[in-house]
Parts: C-alpha cells; sequence; structure tokens
C-alpha cells in the first residue's frame, strides 16, 4: 500500500458504527501526530483521548449533534496552547536539552528571539499559531489512520467554548481546536462512502513559478 492510495480510501465518514479500534491501532494514530513537526519544535498542543461513552454523549451536544462523537471508539480531542509565554517554552526547550545531554544554554539565544518576536503579537495570534500547529498533528492522524484503515472524520464542527467548559480546560492553558473521531463506517448508512473524492485538479492546485515570471523576462525572451 501507498501513502496515496491509503488517503484515496479514507473519507470524512459520516456514519460508524460503533465497533472498536484496537489498542496498537490507537497507539499507532497518536504516535504519529506526536511526530509531526511543529515550529520551534515546541508542540503547543496535546491530544486528549475519549472513549468514556457518558462524556462522548456530552460531547455530542456542542458538537452540532454529530453522530460520529458518539458512534465512534475514540475521539480524539486536539488542544493547542492558549498563549506563548517564557516559562512554557523554558519548560519545551530545557526538556528537548535534556534529552539531547546539552547544556540548557544551548538555546538562550534563540529562546529570547523567540520570545521576543512573539511577546508583541499578542495572546490571540500565539493561541491561533499554536492552533495551527496543532492541524498538522491532526493531518498525520487522519493520514495514520487511513493506513491503518481505521476511519476518521475530520471534525471542527463544534462550539469550542463550551467544549473547553465541558472538558474542564478553562484555566489548563490550552484550549480546543478540532476533534477526530476514529473508528469503523457504517457503509449502508453512511451517503458518502461510495461518492466520487472530489479535489482541485492539480494543474491549478500546483503551478511552477519563476523569478522571469514575476519580472516579464519570460515574455521578452526573444523567440525565433
Ligand atoms: C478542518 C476540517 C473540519 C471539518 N469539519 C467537519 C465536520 O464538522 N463534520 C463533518 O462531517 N466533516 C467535516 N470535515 C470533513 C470535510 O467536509 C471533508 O474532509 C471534505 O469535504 C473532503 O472530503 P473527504 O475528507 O471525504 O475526502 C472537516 C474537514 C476538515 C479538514
Amino acid at each position: 500500500m501507498s501513502l496515496l492510495e491509503d488517503l484515496k480510501w479514507r473519507y470524512a465518514t459520516k456514519k460508524m458504527n460503533g465497533e472498536r479500534i484496537p489498542a496498537e491501532k490507537l497507539n499507532y494514530i497518536l504516535e504519529a501526530a506526536r511526530l509531526a513537526p511543529s515550529s520551534s519544535g515546541l508542540q503547543p498542543y496535546k491530544v486528549i483521548v475519549i472513549s468514556d461513552r457518558a462524556l462522548l454523549a456530552k460531547i455530542r451536544e456542542v458538537a452540532f449533534n454529530q453522530s460520529q462523537v458518539t458512534d465512534c471508539s475514540h475521539l480524539l480531542v486536539f488542544a493547542a496552547w492558549d498563549g506563548y509565554n517564557e516559562e512554557r517554552i523554558t519548560r519545551v526547550f530545557n526538556y528537548t536539552m535534556d534529552q539531547r545531554g546539552l547544556p540548557y544554554q544551548t538555546m538562550a539565544d534563540y529562546k529570547q528571539n523567540l520570545l521576543a518576536m512573539y511577546e508583541p503579537l499578542g495572546q490571540e495570534w500565539h493561541a491561533h499559531h499554536a492552533s495551527k500547529q496543532s492541524y498538522i498533528a491532526f493531518a498525520m492522524a487522519i493520514a495514520a489512520a487511513a493506513e491503518q484503515r481505521v476511519d476518521a472524520t475530520p471534525i471542527e464542527g463544534f462550539n469550542a467554548e463550551q467544549l473547553d467548559e465541558l472538558l474542564q480546560l478553562k484555566g489548563s492553558g490550552y484550549r480546543s481546536t478540532v476533534l477526530l473521531p476514529l473508528g469503523y463506517r457504517q457503509e449502508s448508512e453512511d451517503w458518502l462512502v461510495n461518492m466520487k473524492k472530489v479535489r482541485t485538479p492539480l494543474e491549478d492546485f500546483a503551478s511552477e513559478l519563476t523569478l522571469a515570471d514575476l519580472t516579464g523576462a519570460a515574455d521578452k525572451a526573444p523567440t525565433e
């Protein structure tokens, strides 16, 4: 199997059958998310794993009643830092230096530059930036799930304020960003399962650009 075959197999499953996924597959998907790259390696996010049926029922109420939230095996809640500050960044950098056996001082200048860059941008910008980082891990989880032949539905359709309240994230330094129910498709009740996958044609999606294109030099090139 290739990555492209996996990505063609997956789709935003609308109806799941409630079957459990094995622990190894769940761990594989979480590991792929954990290995995602992030800006400055800060990994300003975490994943909350929920399979408790009573809690899932409550989450569905703040997720526009989407059935995948309760018919999944496990729900991954991606949550990102609500801001950057010296304490949080120092904790991550010191951990990195510990893991690499290097003195904390190694990243001191880099850290000061990062703080100086982030500080004037404000907490909402920070939270948005951290949220964007969490989507990279989210995408890795989606691809890993497809490789494992586990269905996954990306879900942004939820009330983040209410979910944060429900999961008691307020005051924790994290805000929920996006959801990923994992499970198995209920083909007979899923209107999307056999629909053609539609994407922007490659020629419109990706195009090559040269400096000559920008300066108009290409147009001025002498022709025979
Ligand atoms: C960030 C994001 C949020 C989404 N939110 C929802 C959602 O709340 N509910 C849902 O059923 N699908 C949701 N989708 C699924 C998209 O509609 C779907 O991925 C898109 O139409 C492409 O189809 P495919 O994933 O089946 O290939 C979301 C997808 C992404 C990437």
